[in-house]
């Protein structure tokens, strides 16, 4: 993806159909990497083929492991029995945060990895101490050098950890680290996202012994090896979420049958405040929203599961543009989440900002403009916007948007939405595996 690559969103009217989710990008990446762990072939279906999978593809193949990946039946396999090196290749790291979730595996397995600062969305300073001091804990000593960081331990140790904060990738790297480590070793203060529940299933499907307390303690006891498994993944609850504020800001309707109501609570209880209408299949399984005509504004504050979603906080910001009265949006998880901000301002939002609360006035009407996506969920609350702006939106930094979704565009256009994007195919990833991808025509049934 070029510099030069951009969408081009028009103003279009009541999104409208029954759309397919893929699995959760934030769980693949993980569960990918869980496989280090494990010597031998595992199947993973329901895989986005987003470039962050792509590129954590390729960092294990880099690593020695045989993948096959066909993006159009979104099923991997991944033979890790030929895994000989545990140096990350720095390239590849630097293009994701998801990658230091390698240096669990690889220390579980080989006692030793090099790793780079990983990469990612530029929303804060992004450190990885919860990661580092609690490797130490367990016996890891680290050599630092600028950028690289060479970790060894002779022998993994259990260790009662606990997070000051429940970050997702601590808890999942301790989390794998701990499956071959000797002894019980206890998280306090765990992360427990659907995407780390999610782990957890594929964990315990390989032998891992695991076990999870109230209010947010887990246990884990040290087994000797793990199996290859087969694992549908999650499906994408931002995914749904993107879906369901496009249907929403364009005053239509839309049914997601995959949708795990459970995994986005709060946040659709925020939907139905704003007035739009959602109904629930049995057993919270499928998620259909009837957009209100005359949204109101609501307020929230991101938080750690089951709170509103961090990656949730930008596209909702769109919709809250046009909602009657004021909402007050506050960010608690990162402290640089309020970047798109600016970008909505070009297209005439009335937003202030104070620290890291956004203070968003309905308006009337948003208006076209060209703006820059600045990480994956700023790249989906601009083109939510785009959406429903009268005239021309043109987004460059687009490479956000297909690092984090897998032909989303395609989705929306089906659904009736107005979006085209204008990217050099050749540079979208580097990475071509299996058989070329299909549309995802297939996937949705216009009602
Ligand atoms: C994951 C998700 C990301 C989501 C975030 C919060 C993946 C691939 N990414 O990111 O989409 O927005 O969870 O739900 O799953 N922190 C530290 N030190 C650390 C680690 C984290 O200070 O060592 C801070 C971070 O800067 C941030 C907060 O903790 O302010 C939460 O981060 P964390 O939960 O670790 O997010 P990620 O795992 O990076």
């Amino acid at each position: 993806m070029s510099t030069n690559d951009y969408i081009v969103i028009e103003q279009s009217t009541g999104l409208h159909g029954t759309v397919h989710l893929y699995g959760a990008k934030n769980a693949v990446l993980v569960i990918i990497a869980s496989l280090l762990l494990t010597k031998g072939k595992s199947r993973l279906t329901n895989v986005p083929a987003s470039d962050d999978v792509l590129n954590m593809i390729q960092l294990l193949e880099n690593l020695g492991a045989q993948i096959f990946f066909y993006p159009d039946e979104h099923l991997l396999e991944v033979d890790t029995s030929t895994v000989t090196k545990w140096q990350v290749n720095p390239e590849i790291m630097k293009k994701m945060r998801a990658s230091i979730l390698v240096m669990g595996p690889l220390l579980a397995r080989f006692g030793r990895a090099d790793i780079a600062a990983p990469g990612g969305c530029v929303i804060g300073s992004r450190p990885i101490d919860y990661h580092l001091k609690n490797f130490k804990k367990m016996g890891v000593t680290l050599d630092e050098a600028g950028d690289y960081i060479s970790a060894r331990a002779d022998l993994l140790h259990a260790h009662r950890i606990v997070l000051e904060y429940p970050s997702v990738g601590a808890t999942e790297n301790i989390l794998m680290a701990a499956t071959l480590t000797p002894g019980i070793t206890t998280i306090i203060n765990a992360a427990l996202e659907p995407e780390v529940m999610d782990l957890i299933a594929v964990l315990a499907k390989m032998g891992a012994k695991i076990s999870i307390e109230a209010p947010a303690t887990v246990h884990i006891e040290g087994v000797g090896a793990l199996q290859p498994i087969e694992h549908a993944i999650i499906a994408d609850r931002l995914e749904a979420g993107a879906l369901l504020l496009a249907a929403a800001i364009t005053g239509g309707t839309i049914a997601i049958p995959q949708a795990l109501a459970y995994t986005m609570d709060v946040f659709l209880l925020k939907l139905e405040e704003m007035g739009h209408e959602i109904l629930v299949g049995p057993g919270g399984l499928g998620v259909t929203l009837k957009a209100t005509k005359e949204p109101k504004a609501v307020s929230f504050k991101t938080g750690p599961y089951p709170s509103f979603p961090t990656d949730l906080q930008a596209p909702m910001m769109a919709a809250l543009t046009l909602a009657q009265g004021t909402s007050i949006v506050e960010e608690t998880v990162f402290e640089n989440r309020l970047v798109h901000v600016r970008e909505l301002q070009k297209m005439g939002a009335q937003i202030k900002v104070e620290h890291n609360k956004a203070t968003i006035t309905g308006i009337d009407h948003l208006y076209g403009a060209s703006v820059i996506a600045c990480d994956i969920r700023a790249s989906c609350a601009l083109v939510l916007a785009g959406l429903v702006a009268q005239g021309s939106t043109i987004m460059t930094g687009i490479h956000h948007w297909t690092r984090g979704y897998d032909g989303l565009e395609n989705k929306l256009s089906l659904l009736g939405g107005s979006i085209k994007m204008y990217a050099d195919q050749e540079q979208t990833s580097g990475v071509a595996y299996g058989k070329p991808e299909m549309s995802s025509v297939e996937h949705i049934t216009k009602q």
